[in-house]
C-alpha cells in the first residue's frame, strides 16, 4: 500500500523541535514544515528540508516537489530558496514554489513510487 505522506521529526537530544512533512496524496507531491519558535534562526528547517528532498528526490524517485508560505512569514521563502525551490507566484493568498532536480529538468523520470520500497 502506498503511504500518503512522510514525517520527519526533527529531534535534538530527544527534544523535538519540529517536523516536515511530504504529502503524497495529490498530483505532485508537497512539502510542509513546522518548527518550535524558540529554535527558530538555528538553520534547523534548513536542514530538515534537505533530508526530506533527499528522500522524495532519492528513495521515492520523485519529479517534482511543491511547497508555499504565508508571506507573513519571509523566513520560510528563504529556507525555500537555499533549499533550491524556484518561486511560481501566488496561490490563495500564499507564495507558491517548485522544484525539480537537476537528472529530471527533461522530464526524463517517472513520479511512480516503487511500492516494494513505500511501505504502508
Ligand atoms: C519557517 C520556519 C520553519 C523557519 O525555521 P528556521 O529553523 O528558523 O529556519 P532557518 O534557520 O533554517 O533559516 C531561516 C532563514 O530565514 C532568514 N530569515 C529570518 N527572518 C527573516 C525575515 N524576517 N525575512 C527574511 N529572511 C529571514 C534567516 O536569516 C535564514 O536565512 P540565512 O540562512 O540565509 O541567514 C519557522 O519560521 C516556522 O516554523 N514557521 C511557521 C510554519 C511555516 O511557515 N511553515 C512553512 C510553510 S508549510
Amino acid at each position: 500500500m502506498d503511504r500518503s505522506a512522510y514525517v520527519l521529526g526533527l529531534d535534538l537530544d530527544g527534544d523535538l523541535l519540529g517536523i516536515t512533512k511530504l504529502h503524497l496524496d495529490r498530483p505532485v507531491a508537497a512539502l510542509s514544515y513546522i518548527l518550535r519558535a524558540d529554535v527558530w534562526g538555528k538553520g534547523h528547517a534548513t536542514e530538515a528540508v534537505r533530508r526530506i528532498l533527499a528522500l522524495g528526490f532519492g528513495r521515492l524517485g520523485l519529479t517534482e516537489i511543491h511547497a508555499k508560505h504565508h508571506p507573513d512569514n519571509p523566513a520560510s521563502g528563504r529556507v525555500l530558496l537555499k533549499a533550491g525551490f524556484v518561486p511560481t507566484g501566488e496561490h490563495a493568498g500564499f507564495n507558491t514554489y517548485t522544484l525539480r532536480p537537476p537528472q529530471t529538468a527533461g522530464g526524463l523520470r517517472s513520479r511512480t513510487r516503487d511500492p516494494t520500497t513505500s511501505g504502508g
